[in-house]
């Protein structure tokens, strides 16, 4: 150790958690790769993760939190959750689980989906900035989309540096590839991505483990509308509609000249970022008796609008 680093400030975690709490984006360390974080609680946030990243559709992301006892009190837990976060938690371990009625993480976040991957990271910072937070923090890796996942800060700066507020450097990441995904929310229980802890482990724990279907097995057997990982409302849903029909739901999005007004607007200003942060709450909620349909304004593909018409397709894709 240099004098320099012996005096090097320390990090400033204070700070990356004011950030985080007023909504702006955090890259910090895990033990895996660093991630993206956002406060999961709050859809503008999360929105503003993927815009960040430049995803094309909103994958759900994991809500990391700084113990077990913080994670049981967003989602469901059984009793191999409890078995498997005794075991591996803190560490590389994503525990998809279904969501608990008064969770208060973004819709978003899960892409409108009844489950939630929830993960206690061990790295000393992400411990640090989760408590010094005190909210679920939802993280992606903290690279564009398209690109490896980053596994030093150096990385982080030069593809997202100038669309977060802060970059937590915590050196190299010791397990350098991501978390392995555990989908328990189904029986038996689903390897959704290998990752930092190996499948015979979790075996060890639960018996044998389904490995998760191929993209090919899936789009063999359904249309992507279809896909048990897509959200789709109950009601039938248009897309591209300036003049909706008789008993449909209009879902605004932008200034609107007719006289007919929507039920409700993504955006008023057409902001993509803040349409995506409604997109999954406005889809639910016009999800209703009441009406015979969804119809939902034209939103271009720039910026965010790409995820947006993506999950808006799947939703109004045929039903099979
Ligand atoms: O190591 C990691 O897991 C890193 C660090 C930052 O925690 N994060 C990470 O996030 O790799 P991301 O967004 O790149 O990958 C998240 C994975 C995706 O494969 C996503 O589909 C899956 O987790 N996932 C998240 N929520 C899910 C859910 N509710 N159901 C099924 N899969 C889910
Ligand atoms: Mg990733």
């Amino acid at each position: 150790m240099t004098p320099a680093d012996d005096q090097a400030s320390p990090p400033p975690i204070a700070e990356a958690a004011a950030h985080l709490r007023a909504g702006r984006l955090v890259a910090f360390p895990t033990e895996t790769v660093y991630g993206l974080g956002g406060d999961a609680t709050s859809d503008r946030a999360v929105a503003r993760i993927f815009d960040a990243k430049e995803r094309p559709r909103f994958n759900p992301l994991i809500i990391h939190l700084p113990d077990a006892e913080a994670a049981r009190q967003l989602v469901e837990f059984s009793a191999e959750a409890r078995r498997l976060a005794d075991l591996f938690w803190p560490g590389p371990l994503t525990l998809v689980l279904p969501r608990r009625p008064d969770c208060k993480v973004s819709l978003l976040a899960s892409a409108g989906l009844d489950t939630l991957a929830v993960r206690v990271p061990g790295h000393p910072l992400a411990q640090a900035l989760l408590r010094a937070t005190g909210r679920p923090i939802a993280a992606p890796s903290a690279n564009r989309s398209g690109r490896v996942s980053p596994t030093l800060a150096e990385h982080v700066r030069s593809e997202l540096g100038d669309r977060v507020a802060l970059v937590l450097d915590g050196g190299p990441c010791r397990v350098g590839i991501e978390s392995t995904v555990l989908d328990l929310s189904r029986e038996p229980a689903v390897l959704l991505r290998p990752g930092g802890v190996a499948q015979e482990a979790l075996e060890g724990v639960l018996g044998p483990i389904a490995p998760a279907p191929t993209v090919e097995d899936t789009a063999a057997r359904a249309s992507p509308g279809m896909l048990a990982s897509h959200y789709a409302p109950s009601l039938p849903v248009r897309l591209d509609v300036v003049e909706p029909l008789p008993g449909e739901a209009w879902l605004g999005f932008g200034p609107v000249g007719s006289a007919r007004q929507p039920d409700l607007q993504l955006s008023e200003t057409a902001d993509p970022i803040e349409a995506a942060a409604r997109l999954f709450a406005a889809l639910r909620s016009l999800d209703r008796p009441g009406f015979g349909g969804i119809a939902v304004m034209p939103i271009p593909e720039a910026g965010l609008g790409a995820a947006i018409n993506d999950r808006l397709r799947r939703a109004a894709a045929p039903r099979g």
